[in-house]
């Protein structure tokens, strides 16, 4: 079986889709917004460029496909301002693998857009988007055509053994699960689902899956009861050597 022609999280946005069940990684993405700041500012002070390709691996869909996109959008626009410059253009390629619901993506993207102006209370640059489906394990864009690559996706550590990028940054931090303030087993059961449900029903059909998860989630209640939770995250960046 071909994993990447599998592998996709739950679409729609019922009660079992990701978009439903995606605040761990939410909390996981707004712990390293810090990190990320730092990185655009620099980047765009240094090549001041007038059209700025960002690149998002693994975005899923729900509501944080495009949080990363817009956190970057504004901090450059307010760069834009402060410095007088004119706002570049965006080019914003989401990629995730062939199951992914990008339509989902596609439909939300002139609210996006709206939402980004109103709260940015100015126009901003032009906002060109592309979805890239294929793993990010394969080569999927072309050579030397992004400026910022963000993923929040597992993407391996193999960069130092590959050669083409040195590292700047390198955190280890945990995502304490009792601050999320809710059912912590109904949320991580349901995230767990919502991410392994199409896997499952690919290998054993639908029927199975509500057992299997209805047993996952009494084992996560006992776990939880007898400690304290916490997911580990590891935040890299990194910068393409010339
Ligand atoms: C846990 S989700 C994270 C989604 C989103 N970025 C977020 O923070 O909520 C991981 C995503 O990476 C995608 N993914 C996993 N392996 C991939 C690969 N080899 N190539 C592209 N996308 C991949 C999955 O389909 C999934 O949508």
């Amino acid at each position: 079986m071909d994993l990447t022609q599998v592998l996709h999280m739950n679409g729609g946005v019922e009660e079992a889709s990701y978009a439903n069940n995606s605040l761990i990684q939410r909390e996981a993405i707004s712990l390293t917004t810090s990190c990320r700041v730092k990185t655009i500012t620099n980047l765009y002070c240094s090549l001041n460029p007038k059209s700025l390709a960002i690149a998002d691996l693994g975005c899923s869909v729900g509501p944080n496909t495009l949080l990363v996109t817009s956190e970057i959008i504004k901090v450059v626009e307010k760069l834009c301002q402060e410095l007088n410059h004119q706002s570049p253009e965006y080019k914003v390629f989401l990629n995730d693998l062939p199951g992914n619901d990008f339509n989902s993506i596609f439909k939300s993207l002139d609210t996006f857009k709206k939402k980004l102006r109103d709260e940015m209370e100015t126009e901003i640059g032009p906002c060109y988007f592309s979805g890239v489906p294929g793993s990010f394990y394969c080569r999927i864009f072309p050579n030397k055509s992004l400026h910022f690559v963000h993923s929040s996706s597992e993407v391996k550590l193999e960069v130092e053994t590959e050669g083409s990028f040195s590292i700047n940054q390198l955190e280890v931090f945990g995502v304490n699960m009792h601050a999320l303030d809710s059912d912590l087993s109904e949320l991580l059961a349901k995230g767990i689902r919502a991410v392994i449900e199409p896997l499952l029903i690919s290998h054993f059909s639908e029927g199975v899956t509500k057992e299997v998860f209805d047993r996952h989630r009494k084992i996560l209640t006992y776990g939880i009861s007898k400690e304290r939770t916490k997911i580990t995250n590891l935040t890299v960046t990194l910068t393409r050597k010339s």
